[in-house]
């Protein structure tokens, strides 16, 4: 039998070790026997910002940043954005498998029949300033949610993990739209039954007067693809928050909140709003080369490129591209597209560009058909949380129930002062 391993050998000592290798690691903790004497804690791995560890194993999606791959379960995502909706894909990230008809129609009633919110949540929203980042108010919102099913603190038997699931993914929408309206000092409108997951969000953003909402197909249909494209995308800045604080076994509706956090930052969730700026800051085509220019000498990023695991093409890239074609076809066309077009062609064709393999990720084109579609920027980030909750509970429930799983708790590299003897205040420098 061939037994993968890795040999390696401390110079400080002169002795070897002998570590396994499996899938392709070793475990870190196989390094810690690695010592130069008994006082010594062992050998660590140092990895700011976790670019060469493996935190799980995880069953969900496969990317593979080189080829320009993303798969769900095993499916490749341009299939899923052509012939899923985001409730199947959202119970094939869950369940593992794709439903039946029978099950995928009691999985969407269930959600569906979970949309609404408690009044009380409604005032809670009300307390918050006028122009509150919608962002900054659904963190809030969702860590509340946790103040009003305190059942879901008993998480330990799968079917109170099942509820507290369909409850979120229900809910996400109900608390974005209404702290949209909110901003605006528009009267919340409620979910209609009705309506499926895309279109009932529409009709709770948008609805004014009208008894019926009836939002056009082909955005309803943009919105469910853009959502299929963001529910999952494996261990990036906010599903490890959201593993991380789950594992100290708090209730999913903490550990999603940690995650909605972490993607309002301007780096991850934040990014299609960066772009907008970007593009309103660069006003015309004439002004991208030096705008180009400006970057290349390090004065600020272009956002919406580059990733920090695809070194190709950004698969979600190319599928956005296409649908903002089709909301083109329904709205007017945004005036900034032609500036979006051709700062890509020209950092394309740049080497600072070519070398450094940024290419446009999600978010380059995503703000653009938002913004046609009348969503305003500050909702970017949430358009992201709403499809993400679906990833974040999905590896939610695998952290859950993987035995090798603990609190998560990385180690340091302590550098700072010896110890020393604390000095009283009138005998300092
Ligand atoms: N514009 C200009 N230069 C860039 C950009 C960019 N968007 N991204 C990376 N670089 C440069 C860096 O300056 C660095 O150059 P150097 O080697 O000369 O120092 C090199 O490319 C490598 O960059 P890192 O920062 O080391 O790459 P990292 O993997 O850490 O960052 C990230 C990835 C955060 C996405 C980065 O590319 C970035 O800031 N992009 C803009 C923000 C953005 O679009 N974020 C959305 C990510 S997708 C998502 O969250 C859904």
């Amino acid at each position: 039998m061939i037994i993968d391993t890795l040999t390696v050998v401390d110079n400080r000592t002169g002795k070897s070790y002998e570590l396994p290798i499996e899938h392709g690691a070793i475990r870190s903790t196989d390094l810690r026997q690695i010592r130069t004497g008994p006082d010594d804690f062992g050998l660590l791995a140092y990895d700011p910002a976790f670019m060469n560890t493996a935190a799980c194993k995880s069953r969900i999606t496969f990317i593979d940043g080189d080829r320009g791959i993303l798969e769900y379960r095993g499916y490749p995502i341009e299939q899923l954005a052509e012939r899923s909706t985001f409730l199947e894909t959202a119970y094939l990230l869950m369940h593992g498998e794709l439903p039946t008809q029978a099950g995928l129609d009691a999985w969407a009633w269930e959600i569906t029949h979970h949309t609404w919110i408690h009044e009380n949540l409604k005032k809670f929203l009300d307390g918050f300033h006028h122009d509150a980042h919608p962002m900054a108010m659904l963190v809030s919102a969702v860590a509340a949610l946790s103040t009003f099913y305190p059942d879901a603190r008993n998480h330990a038997d799968g079917d109170g993990r099942r509820l507290q699931i369909v409850r979120l993914i229900a809910k996400m929408p109900t608390l974005a739209a209404f702290a949209y309206r909110h901003s605006l000092g528009l009267p919340y409108a409620y979910p209609d039954n009705d309506l499926g997951y895309a279109a009932n969000f529409l009709n709770m953003m948008f609805r004014a007067t009208e008894l019926k909402y009836s939002p056009d197909p082909a955005l309803v249909r943009a919105i469910d693809v853009l959502f299929i494209l963001h529910a999952d995308h494996e261990q990036n800045c906010s599903t490890n928050a959201v593993r991380s604080v789950g594992s100290s076994q708090v209730d999913p509706y903490c550990a999603v909140a940690a995650g909605v956090a972490a993607l309002y930052g301007p780096l991850h969730g934040g990014a299609n709003e960066a772009v907008l700026r970007m593009l309103n800051e660069i006003g015309s085509v004439a002004n991208v080369p030096a705008f180009v220019k400006r970057v290349k000498a390090g004065e600020g990023r272009l956002m919406g490129f580059g990733h920090r695991v695809y070194k190709n093409y950004d698969p979600r890239a190319r599928i956005i591209k296409r649908v903002a074609d089709q909301v083109f076809a329904v709205t007017k066309p945004n005036p900034l597209l032609s500036v979006a077009l051709e700062l890509e062609r020209i950092a394309l064709a740049d080497d600072y560009f070519v070398t450094r393999k940024l290419y446009p990720n999600v978010d380059f084109y995503s703000g653009l058909v938002y913004q046609a579609m009348g969503l305003p920027v500050d909702m970017f980030p949430v358009l992201f949380a709403i499809p993400r909750t679906a990833g974040w509970l999905a590896q939610w429930l695998e952290m859950m129930a993987d035995p090798e799983q603990k609190i998560a708790r990385p180690r340091q590299l302590y550098l700072g002062a010896a110890r020393r003897d604390y000095v009283p205040i009138d005998r300092r420098g």
